[in-house]
């Protein structure tokens, strides 16, 4: 089973961080004997309960409750989304006499396919803002605070809806309507945001690129979607560090153009961290976004959407091929992103939420905009990077704006905790009360520290186990509900049912303890409907495996509790700081240096980012390999990909790849390689020259 062969399982277990002196049982000498190590371990996988105080006032509040919700969701699944669906505004209601979802998830009876809602119409945008701004028009809807400490900018609902229709009415006015593409290239402005509630309410598809990705990723991205408008900035601030955003885009404009895509109109939100008169400027295709979105009248009629018209694309890295456009749809999305952020996030009217994810991710979409949205919740939109002007920024910013929910990822805590508590006690956190996790397994002592200084062991955590393609929360904590053990993402949420499939038989496990790869069973309403483009590249990616699930990608583990531990990715997908990268999108990016041959990416652990990039590379005949080559290649990762994904390590293979006589690379050598198990490589007889580990053993460090 591909578990155990790439290394990561009980990853979640395995790390060591250095941890506050408290936490730490080492003696004085400096040497941890066995039993301390063991009272360690126990105490960091002690089971966490929460408070009487927070249970008390939770909108689930018991194991019993949990139970029987759940098991409603499941056995009368109309009757229970029937119950959420109606918190929300639906312009015609669905049919209620028929089924609320179908779907087929087995190949081998046809086309896969998935609805829900049948007939009804509705609007995102009109649930997210319209709703707010007639009830509450003064009311806080973004909380936005720029790079600097000085820049910040309250957007109430009224003005929220404001900018939403006149960015719609310009859409409109360049005719741009249902159906049609839209690309969004910006930093975490409140543009950002109003370019995706624009889109939604006018049913226009949005295609949020992270304004990360290189010009060569936003190019590819263009081709597949066809967009006729980009919505961008000019530039933005990463700490201390300018990024020209324009520029990128400028670059990925022209890739695309040279591969027969048009697009229309780019709208430049005039940046201060980049003066536009600075920017390369096209008069037949720029335009400045407070000439022709400012100047738009400020009400603007939604258009109503079928339950299963397109809301957005966002594009996925998977173990093979091109990055996928994953589609979500309107009612479903809606439903689920509602539910979850109600239940999960134990939503309340006076609640100030901060999820610190980029709108460019599925995290932001559905936990940075649509979820809290639909929910009237008070989101604070952060533009900047934690550690800057210092290491203290994310507290600060709790601080400040009184935040109550905090959700971001295991990466960013791990990063934080080198900096010591006395940053983290010398702020304000009163006012917090539940923390969450996403994007890679949270290791128990990163969580303990999370839950002891930035919690103050009041607030439960919930680590939420999701992916782009789930759409919404799928196994994750109820917080005033579950006991936490730290480390496991404890249960499926409503209406999701997961199982564990043995990889080799491909057969169900039996109920009760085990571990294998994680599948869903049945449809849930915001689950994605099809890889934009390609459905068969849907059906094959997540429906072929394991005929008659839903195949996550990800194995785990089911204790005796019946709670789930996510443990990593089976497939060629590597987790980088909560950041999906496809080790074929490395590999084919590397050897697009002319003097690259071969390469072969894997991944291996790193204590701050869960897992980073070691690519194994061959040169072409004659190529000497120079530290400077290796800057080369890191560059040529990080122009074409972006820069998240430039690797960590690069080694040679001087005289080629682990193959088998097939021509297969034995990709468990090179794992084990890179995790310097040396030891573990075990039988290498069937590869066509065993030879070539030693070379690439005796090369290590080169
Ligand atoms: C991983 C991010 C363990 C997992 C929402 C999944 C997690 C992939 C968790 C999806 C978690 C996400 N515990 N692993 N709480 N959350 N993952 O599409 O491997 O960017 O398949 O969605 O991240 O990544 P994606």
């Amino acid at each position: 089973f591909g578990n155990n062969d790439h290394g990561i399982a009980g990853r979640a277990r395995k790390y060591r961080v250095t941890l506050d002196p408290r936490m730490d049982s080492t003696s004085p000498t400096g040497e941890a004997s066995v039993h301390d190590d063991a009272m360690k371990e126990s105490a960091l996988n002690a089971t966490v309960y929460p408070p009487a105080s927070f249970v008390n006032n939770a909108h689930v509040s018991s194991l019993k409750q949990y139970n029987d919700m759940y098991r409603e969701s499941v056995d009368r699944p109309a009757k229970f989304w029937g119950k959420i669906a109606d918190e929300l505004y639906w312009h015609t209601p669905y049919d209620k006499s028929k089924p609320v979802h179908s779907f087929n998830f087995d190949v081998r009876k046809g086309p896969i396919s998935i609805s829900w809602f049948p007939g009804g119409k509705t609007n995102l945008c009109y649930n997210a803002v319209d709703r707010h701004a007639a009830s509450d028009p003064k009311g806080t809807a973004l909380l936005w605070e720029g790079n600097e400490t000085n820049q910040d900018e309250v957007v109430t609902w009224a003005q929220l809806k404001e900018r939403v229709c006149q960015l719609a009415n310009y859409l409109r006015s360049v005719g741009v309507g249902k159906g049609d593409n839209v690309t969004i290239y910006l930093p975490m402005v409140p543009h950002l945001v109003i370019s995706m509630l624009a889109c939604a309410r006018i049913g226009a598809v949005h295609s949020v690129v992270f304004a990360g990705f290189s010009a060569d990723a936003l190019a590819s991205r263009l081709v597949d979607s066809k967009p006729k408008v980009v919505l961008t900035s000019t530039g933005t601030m990463r700490g201390a560090k300018p990024i020209p955003i324009k520029k990128v885009v400028d670059a990925g404009i022209k890739l695309s153009k040279d591969k027969g895509v048009h697009v229309e109109r780019v709208v430049v939100y005039d940046h201060p961290a980049l003066p536009l008169a600075q920017c390369n400027w096209d008069e037949s295709i720029d335009a400045n976004w407070s000439d022709v979105v400012d100047t738009q009248p400020k009400d603007s009629p939604v258009e109503w959407m079928d339950s299963e018209d397109p809301l957005f694309r966002l594009y996925t890295s998977g173990s093979t091929g091109t990055p996928k456009g994953v589609l979500h749809t309107t009612g479903g999305y809606m439903v689920g992103t509602y539910a979850t952020f109600k239940y999960v996030f134990d939503h309340k009217p006076d609640d100030v939420f901060w999820c610190t994810a980029d709108a460019g991710w599925i995290t932001g979409h559905s936990y940075l905009a649509y979820g809290p949205l639909i929910a009237k919740a008070k989101c604070v939109v952060f533009e900047g990077v934690p550690t800057y002007p210092d290491a203290g920024r994310c507290w600060d910013i709790v601080d400040k704006y009184g935040v109550t929910v905090f959700y971001t990822a295991p990466t960013l805590i791990r990063s934080l905790i080198r900096f010591g508590d006395d940053v983290v006690n010398s702020r304000d956190l009163s006012t917090l009360r539940l923390l969450g996790s996403v994007g890679e397994p949270i290791n128990p002592e990163a969580w303990k520290w999370y839950h002891e200084v930035v919690g103050k062991r009041k607030c439960p955590i919930v680590d939420t186990w999701w992916q782009t393609e789930t759409g919404a929360h799928m196994i994750t904590p109820l917080p005033g509900a579950f006991a936490q053990k730290p480390g496991s993402a404890s249960r499926p949420f409503f209406g999701v049912v997961p199982t564990l499939v043995d990889s080799q038989t491909g057969k169900e496990l039996p109920p009760g303890p085990g571990e294998g790869v994680l599948c869903i069973k049945g449809a849930w309403p915001s689950m994605m409907r099809t890889v934009a483009g390609n459905h068969q590249r849907f059906e094959e990616t997540y429906f072929s495996t394991y005929p008659g699930f839903y195949f996550t990608g990800d194995g785990a583990r089911r204790d005796e509790d019946g709670y789930f531990w996510i443990t990593g990715r089976v497939d060629d997908v590597i987790n980088v700081s909560g950041h999906r990268i496809g080790t074929a999108e490395v590999e084919s990016a590397l050897v697009e240096h002319d003097k690259c041959a071969e390469a072969a990416v894997v991944g291996y652990e790193h204590d701050i980012k869960g897992q980073a990039i070691y690519a194994f590379v061959v040169m072409k005949e004659g190529v000497e390999f120079t530290a400077e080559m290796k800057k080369e290649l890191v560059m040529t990762v990080r122009s074409i990909v972006g820069a998240f994904a430039a690797p960590d390590t690069i080694h040679w293979c001087p005289t080629g790849l682990p193959k088998t006589r097939s021509g297969k690379i034995m990709r468990r050598i090179l794992r084990k390689i890179a995790a310097h198990e040396e030891d573990g490589i075990g039988d290498t007889s069937t590869l066509a020259d065993p030879a070539v580990v030693n070379t690439i053993l005796e090369w290590r460090g080169n």
